[in-house]
């Protein structure tokens, strides 16, 4: 289904994500959490195919929705009415126009011609129907209600509505579309509270496969499989609910933080012989030059602590989507523009895999073919001399130290030391 194989997203100035990967499995939930600008919306950008990957392979599933985490005009889409929009984004709403030519022409036609036309109206009904498309208007409606946007929004045109509206329009899109695997970036961003658990309802019972970024995330807690953390440009991937990821990842924490500490210690001790033999004769200062050697050596593997899990979300005045335990309350993301979404899914798909269209009577979705489902797989372009230097860069900035707080906006010359823009903040 999903197939992320050891994927470099490199944006020139910092290297995001090194090695990534991981699988993500029909019908699975996976959550991808990490700090603010860890790299989460690059790497579902990598994964839909915006952005390429500096290195590794990506095998996406033929029928994806891809909901973005920022806002994007679509002055093509202006004129449209809401719901007709909404009902474009599965193939039955060109199966409805066919069946009504159809029609017609059975009205139309006279002697042999008839029985043609009838016969084609025929099948054509049948096909209609055994997509589900005499209910898709209704359940598209049921969705658009769910995430916040009533009859009365889908009788406008698209121009017209709020960012807010134009969001949650995009949401119900893509859940009304289906596909294999939603890719999911802050969906329930702008939405209000029920919207929200409406949502991840929804998600929870879809037989999609579903990749999502949220700070609503423990709404999906127990029907979550898998946790994949970005972490300083690291992946770490944890198996089993967001509640278990959230207890594996604070033993993981202690015990990094414990190997750091050890670390450190050693490195005190080596650099403090060697500067003790630095002065010596020349037997002595030699040894202290193969400490020196010892110490590089040791560099290049040392351990790196884990971001704390209480990320600050007020830092930077934005949300924070990382692993932030139930009931922390949670914070609209302050960005500044409204957000957006555009739905990449493909030829839309036929198989709807809509779950529940309401979370109070979760319905299971029409199953698509069993048949292997083509997968298109992207590489990573030819190194350039472009991404060649930035990778020499990013060795330099990865010897550096983190940022102190927790932004990792980072690098800093010293582990005690505050990042540019974190110093900027606090004022
Ligand atoms: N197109 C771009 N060009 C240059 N830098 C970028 C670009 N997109 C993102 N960045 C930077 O890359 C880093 C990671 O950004 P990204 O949006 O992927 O993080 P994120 O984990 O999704 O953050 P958030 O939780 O705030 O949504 C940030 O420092 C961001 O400023
Ligand atoms: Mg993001």
């Amino acid at each position: 289904m999903l197939d992320v194989n050891d994927v470099t997203v490199d944006l020139g100035h910092r290297v995001l994500v090194r090695g990534a990967t991981f699988r993500v499995a029909p019908g699975e939930k996976v959550a991808l959490v990490g700090p603010n600008g860890s790299g989460k919306t690059s790497l579902l950008r990598t994964i839909a195919g915006e952005l390429r990957p500096t290195s590794g392979t990506i095998k996406v599933p033929e029928h994806y929705g891809w909901l973005q985490q920022d806002v994007q005009a679509r002055p093509d889409d202006a004129h449209e009415v809401a719901l007709r929009h909404l009902l474009a984004a599965r193939d039955t709403a060109a199966l409805a126009e066919e069946l009504e030519g159809a029609r017609r022409r059975v009205e139309s036609t006279t002697g042999v011609q008839l029985e043609r036309a009838v016969r084609r109206f025929a099948a054509l009904e049948e096909r209609f129907r055994t997509l589900g498309g005499y209910r898709a208007e209704a359940e598209a409606r049921r969705i658009a209600a769910g995430v916040g946007l009533p009859d009365a929004g889908l009788e406008r045109r698209v121009g017209t509505l709020s960012g807010g509206q134009r969001r949650r329009l995009e949401l119900a899109r893509l859940l009304y579309a289906g596909g294999e695997l939603l890719i999911l970036d802050e969906p329930t961003n702008h939405l209000d509270l029920d919207a929200k658990a409406w949502v991840m309802q929804f998600l929870r019972t879809s037989r999609c496969a579903v990749l999502v970024v949220s700070h609503d995330i423990a709404l999906l807690d127990d029907a979550v499989d898998r946790v994949v953390a970005v972490d300083r440009g690291h992946l770490d991937v944890y198996k089993g609910t967001y509640s278990e990821f959230l207890a594996q990842r604070s033993a993981r924490e202690a015990q990094r933080a414990k190997d750091v500490r050890l670390y450190n210690e050693r490195v005190s001790r080596l650099k403090a012989t060697a500067e003790r033999f630095r002065h010596g004769n020349e037997n002595v200062a030699r040894k202290a030059k193969s400490i020196d050697k010892r110490l590089e050596h040791m560099a290049k593997s040392a351990p790196v602590a884990l971001s704390p899990r209480f990320a600050s979300p007020t830092r930077h005045a934005r949300a924070t989507s990382c692993w932030l335990p139930t009931g922390w309350p949670s914070r609209t993301a302050a960005r500044g523009s409204s957000p957006t979404s555009r739905s990449r899914s493909g030829a839309v798909s036929t198989f709807s895999c809509s779950g529940s269209t309401a979370p109070a009577r979760p319905r299971s979705c029409g199953s698509w073919p069993a048949s292997s489902t083509p997968t298109r797989a992207r590489s990573a372009r030819a190194p350039t001399s472009r991404s060649a230097s930035t990778r020499r860069s990013t060795r330099t900035s990865a010897t550096a130290s983190p940022c102190s707080t927790t932004c990792e906006s980072g690098p800093t010359a010293s582990p005690t030391e505050t990042c540019a823009q974190c110093s900027a903040t606090s004022g």
